[in-house]
């Protein structure tokens, strides 16, 4: 018997390319080496037709204000915003965790990262016909705090077919290797929660657009950007994150770029939070804003 065939991508261990499940040993070491992956449909027009009457509801409701779980992730104000997105959807709508769209992308996320990849956050956005804001290029990574434990990649999937003109994901390839470039809140403003990575060179970029129900997968270092949606139609997607679960935190000290946020829906969160909780994120707010975490 000779060795297994195996590949690996910075963070995580090696996989067998040739595990069972729906990615073919090809697609398996494409995401390994490029740090993306655009992968035909996996979700039927049924299932898409499902989804849209899910965020047709949540977004109606504005599911999770309250949690500081909708927010703007373009703008400082999230009651009138430019880009409209729930963070955690599934916590609001239990059936995205049922779905089969969810059981396709956790077995994909094990093809990638090892049977103990499991599911760790979901994200619903939304773009604007003609105009909304575009998704700056940034790293997922720049996103996480001292309490990360989870090394992640993101499915995306779009809810409607998405061209270059409406928006669709592009990628850097092979970014993934790293660095982890310098971050700020959008504009400079730490009252927006997006944040835009600077100096990168976007000159190999590729855009990976899809029909409904297709999806994307990305690392957390892959560098990634949509551009404004000019179309006539909304853009909607949904995002899974799946990971592997660490011991220990995998940011050593909070990024420079999160000690300034100050966001409206972080003041939300904190509301949420009754007694002893409030107290203690609060003061974990202020060391980290003064650099002590
Ligand atoms: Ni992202």
């Amino acid at each position: 018997m000779g060795k297994t065939a195996t590949a690996s991508s910075p963070g995580f261990d090696a996989v067998p390319v040739s595990s069972p499940g729906p990615l073919s040993e090809a697609q398996i070491r494409f995401f390994h080496d490029e740090g993306y992956l655009s992968i035909p449909p996996i979700a039927t027009e049924a299932e898409v037709a499902e989804l849209r009457e899910v965020y047709q509801r949540m977004f109606a409701r504005r599911a999770g204000w309250e949690d500081g779980n909708y927010l703007d992730f373009a703008g400082p104000d999230d009651a009138e915003p430019s880009l409209p997105q729930i963070l955690m959807p599934s916590q609001y709508e239990p059936a995205l965790m049922t779905s089969r769209v969810h059981a396709q992308c956790l077995a994909m996320a094990r093809q990638l990262l090892g049977p103990e990849a499991e599911f760790h956050f979901d994200h619903a956005m939304t773009k604007p016909a003609q105009g909304g804001a575009p998704t700056p290029w940034h790293q997922d990574k720049a996103f996480y705090t001292r309490k990360t434990t989870h090394r992640t990649v993101t499915f995306w999937i779009p809810l409607q077919p998405v061209a270059a003109e409406g928006g669709c994901l592009r990628f850097i390839p092979r970014s993934h290797l790293g660095p982890l470039l310098q971050h700020r809140h959008l504009g400079g403003d730490g009252r927006v929660h997006g944040l835009e990575a600077l100096g990168l060179d976007d000159s190999q970029a590729v855009s990976c657009p899809l029909e409904a129900g297709g999806a994307t997968v990305h690392h957390h270092m892959t560098l990634h950007g949509a551009a404004t949606n000019v179309s006539h139609g909304e853009r909607w997607a949904y995002a899974m994150g799946f990971g592997i679960r660490g011991t220990t935190p995998i940011v050593g000290r909070e990024y420079a770029w999160n000690r300034v946020t100050r966001t409206a829906r972080e003041a939300r969160f904190q509301n949420s939070l009754v007694g002893r909780n409030r107290v203690s994120y609060r003061l974990r707010a202020l060391l980290v804003q003064w650099g002590l975490l």
